[in-house]
């Protein structure tokens, strides 16, 4: 199958990367690899679209304290796009528990507990499909870069 140039990733800074000013920083990554943003935009989410975006771990024991934290301030939403863009954006993000991030990860450079991680990103690209269509009903941007083709 040919590579998919045009795979997406919903990637989200939370509340604790908002809170701390790591927006400029997490968003420069992804620009800095060769990933295009598609879509951008800081937002309150109501309880009810979190729990939606969480909903496979709605029976974990720290799903009400995870929602709890993820309503503790507005996070910054985002659609990445380029090749292998939701397998290398988790590398980029680095493990779920900050114990096991390595350096130069985002969560390995910024992180020390999993209930403070400071950023999320798909896991499938399925997932990314359905993450993508909840946080950004109103559709993305199209355009084309010019460096493009330096990229790939
Ligand atoms: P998960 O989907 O397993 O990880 P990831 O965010 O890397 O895809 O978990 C979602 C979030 O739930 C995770 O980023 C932080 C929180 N969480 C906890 O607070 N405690 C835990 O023990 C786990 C596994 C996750």
């Amino acid at each position: 199958m040919a590579p998919n140039i045009r795979e997406r990733t919903y990637i989200m800074v939370k509340p604790d990367g908002v809170d701390r000013g790591l927006v400029g920083e997490i968003t420069a990554r992804f620009e800095k690899r060769g990933f295009k943003l598609i879509a951008a935009k800081l937002v309150s989410p109501t309880k009810q679209h979190l729990e939606k975006h969480y909903e496979d771990l709605s029976d974990k024991p720290f799903f009400p304290g995870m929602i709890g934290y993820m309503l503790s301030g507005p996070v910054f939403a985002m659609v990445w796009e380029g090749l292998d863009a939701v397998k290398t954006g988790r590398v980029m993000l680095g493990a779920t528990n900050p114990l096991q991030s390595g350096p130069g990860t985002i969560r390995g450079d910024y992180a020390l507990a999993v209930g403070r991680n400071i950023c999320h990103g798909s896991d499938s690209v399925e997932n990314a499909e359905k993450e993508i269509a909840l946080w950004f009903p109103e559709g993305l941007v199209q355009y084309s870069r010019s460096h493009e083709a330096k990229v790939y």
